[in-house]
């Protein structure tokens, strides 16, 4: 089983022309931010509303538009931190088109998360504004949709990635694992 194991690893190492190097870890802030992220996103996703007419209920558009703001907040907060440090510990010999699949997996969550919350806002501001139909709002509408399902493909093929580069063993699946839950695997 471990020579069948080892086997397809190389194979899978020729095919994609993977890096051969182990990948560091994330900084303890940085796997904070990334796991309570996770936390926060499911906490807003709980709190949406089911039908447009839901939001005349001006308390309800309140929230919603509050936690869209601090959602938004959050994730340029993340972004600034993440890119002023350590956005990836994918090694330097990645094969470019390796590097490039991740950056675009990543850069995707960022861009998608922040047009969610951001046409929400949308939404929000001119179903208060009293404009509550119409072309523009549809369109509006149409694309909150629509980013939603695009940030979902794209949290998926990064989730599969992870999966992908704990299978290989590199590293970069126990860079973002807490301390505790690497040295139980050692
Ligand atoms: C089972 C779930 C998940 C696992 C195992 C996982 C694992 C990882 C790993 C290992 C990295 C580091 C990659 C590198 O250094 O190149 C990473 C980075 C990242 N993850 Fe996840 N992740 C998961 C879920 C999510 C979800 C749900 C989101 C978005 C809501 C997300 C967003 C990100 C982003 C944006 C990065 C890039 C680094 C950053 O800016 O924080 N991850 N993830
Ligand atoms: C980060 C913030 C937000 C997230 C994560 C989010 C997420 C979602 C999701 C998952 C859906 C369902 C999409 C679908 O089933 O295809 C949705 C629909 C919707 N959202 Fe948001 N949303 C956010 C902000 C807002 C804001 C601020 C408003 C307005 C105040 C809003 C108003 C709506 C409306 C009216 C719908 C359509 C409901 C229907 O199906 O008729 N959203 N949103």
């Amino acid at each position: 089983m471990i020579q069948e194991e080892k086997a397809l690893k190389k194979f899978v190492q020729n095919t994609f022309g993977v890096s051969q190097s182990r990948a560091g870890t994330h900084t303890v802030v940085a796997k904070l931010i990334h796991w309570a992220f996770i936390a926060v996103f499911a906490f807003v996703l709980s709190k949406q509303v089911d039908e447009v007419e839901e939001l005349e209920d001006l308390a309800l558009l309140q929230e919603e538009m509050f936690f869209a703001s601090v959602f938004l907040l959050l994730l340029l907060a993340r972004y600034i931190y993440m890119h002023s440090t350590q956005p990836t510990v994918l090694p330097r010999d990645t094969p470019k088109r390796m590097m490039w699949l991740a950056q675009v997996v990543h850069q995707g969550m960022y861009v998608s998360l922040a047009l969610l919350a951001l046409s929400g806002l949308g939404i929000g501001g001119m179903y208060w504004s009293g404009v509550k139909d119409g072309t523009f709002f549809e369109v509006v509408l149409l694309s909150h949709e629509i980013v939603f399902w695009v940030s979902v493909n794209l949290i998926l093929a990064h989730i599969v990635g992870a999966i992908y580069h704990r299978f290989m063993g590199d590293g970069v699946w126990d860079s973002m694992m807490p301390r505790w839950k690497r040295e139980a695997e050692e």
